[in-house]
């Protein structure tokens, strides 16, 4: 893959500059910022093409109702956080759900991270005040720091160089992991078998059982083959900010076309979607899968419109819309858009987001989620796209593979008053490694339809 030309040079690849790109952070050096552009963009690619194609065809077999996505990670990664064990839970996590859905679903799941540059956020509002004081909000750490001092709150746009050496990082052992041995389905399994250790779980027994006897009839048949002892892992982030995203786009050397070499897939955010905003101009141009996250007021023309601009040829896997509803807004508001959609005949893969429209503030101040409401939303996915004939395609989810107490509920009963005991997000509510399994269960159910 060549290193990417200069501006202008690969036709439209610059056009969003001229257009209005939301949720950008206001730079104070601009000379810093071109200096860091110019750094980026001669970095080896953190992703290749043929990766990116291969996640493409997997996410067009998830939209006909051949695999499953399963996409997991935290709202926001962090730089001291990018350590070998948290990733290593991480993506034990996520593996675990991924053996409980396989069997569920009877299909391959598709294993993707928000990982490895899930740097950067949104935000409400462009500052925050505390006691009189007013500061710029937090946008990630890709932008700024967290503490709430004027020296961390200053966007710093070496932060991007450091944004792209922990991705780097982050996913060389996830690269390790998953085709080293420890993703072997074996052992992955014996995983879940600690976690049903707990009483508190012994509702899932019973699906616990048949993956065993699954597990072992296929070691009695002498299966033994390289499925089972490596898994594909894809990396995925939102991709907010466009210096960056510019900055690291690399021109195919076999087809001449330009892909994202950030992540495998790169997904717009709900604050980002404007059709002619700079944030769809750009990624209508790069040749990496894609997603567009719709919240409740999206209607069946925007997503139409979408369609048209993000994948005017049509590619089965190249879009990916990403539902966050609400629990209690899903069955009214998304069969308008899924109708609409499968009426047009035309590929789109759709995936569950249960955490955006399921955020509250507890009595006690903490911004959470139920977990009751986070699985009813995805029970309510189910139900529309299943009356519709429509093809419901995956989960995204925000997670830890940590023993977090950030989400209410689950077997274990997290409550307001236990959310103080281990909160250290920095942005939105992750369920825990447990929370995260039983998620996993009944997901697993409702894909069996029971
Ligand atoms: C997110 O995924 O963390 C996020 C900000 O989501 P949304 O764009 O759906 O609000
Ligand atoms: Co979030």
């Amino acid at each position: 893959m060549s290193v990417a030309p200069g501006p202008g040079v690969v036709d439209g690849l610059d056009a969003w500059r001229s257009l209005p790109a939301r949720q950008q952070p206001l730079w104070p050096d601009p000379v810093a910022v071109e200096q860091v552009r110019s750094e980026l963009s001669t970095l080896p690619p953190l992703v290749f093409a043929g990766e990116a194609d291969v996640l493409t065809a997997r996410l067009a077999a998830a939209g006909r109702g051949e695999a499953f996505l399963l996409q997991g990670g935290d709202c926001a990664e962090t730089f001291v956080d990018a350590t070998a064990d948290n990733i290593r839970n991480k993506i034990k996590t996520i593996l675990q759900m991924a053996v409980v859905l396989t069997y569920g679903a009877s299909l391959p799941v598709i294993k993707m991270g928000r990982m490895a540059g899930q740097y950067a956020k949104p935000r409400s509002s462009d500052d925050e005040t505390r006691d009189g004081v007013t500061l710029p909000a937090y946008r990630g750490d890709a932008v700024n720091g967290h503490p709430f001092t004027p020296e961390a709150r200053i966007p710093d746009p070496r932060r991007l160089l450091d944004a792209y050496h922990r991705s780097t990082g982050t996913l060389n052992l996830i690269r390790a992991f998953t085709t080293g041995g420890f993703a072997d389905l074996r052992r992955v399994h014996e995983w879940n078998r600690g976690f049903l250790a707990n009483k508190a779980y012994s509702r899932y027994e019973e699906t616990a059982g048949q993956i065993d006897r699954a597990i072992r009839f296929m070691a009695a048949c002498g299966a033994d083959f390289d499925a089972l002892r490596t898994v594909e892992f894809f990396s995925s982030h939102e991709a907010l900010l466009l210096d960056y995203e510019r900055a690291l786009t690399r021109i195919d050397s076999r087809t001449g076309n330009p892909y994202d070499c950030s992540a495998h897939f790169l997904w717009i955010g709900e604050r980002t979607r404007q059709l002619d905003g700079a944030h769809v101009d750009f990624l209508s141009r790069v040749r990496n899968p894609i997603g567009v996250k719709l919240g409740p007021s999206t209607t069946a023309d925007d997503a139409l419109a979408l369609m048209d601009r993000l994948n005017p040829s049509d590619v089965p896997g190249r879009l990916t819309f990403i539902t966050r509803m609400g629990a209690g807004r899903i069955r009214d508001a998304l069969p308008g858009l899924v109708d609409k959609v499968a009426a047009s005949g035309r590929p789109v893969t759709w995936v569950c987001d249960p955490m955006h429209g399921n955020t509250i503030s507890s009595a006690s101040g903490y911004k959470t989620r139920r977990l009751g409401d986070v699985l009813d939303e995805v029970r309510g996915f189910f139900e529309v796209h299943r009356a519709i004939g429509s093809v419901p395609g995956g989960i995204h989810v925000e997670l830890t593979g940590d023993d977090v107490t950030e989400v209410l509920g689950g077997s274990e009963e997290i409550d307001d008053a236990g959310l103080a005991r281990r909160y250290e997000t920095l942005v939105d509510p992750r369920l825990n490694h447990q929370q995260s399994l039983e998620m996993a269960f009944q997901v697993a159910e409702m894909i069996r339809g029971s």
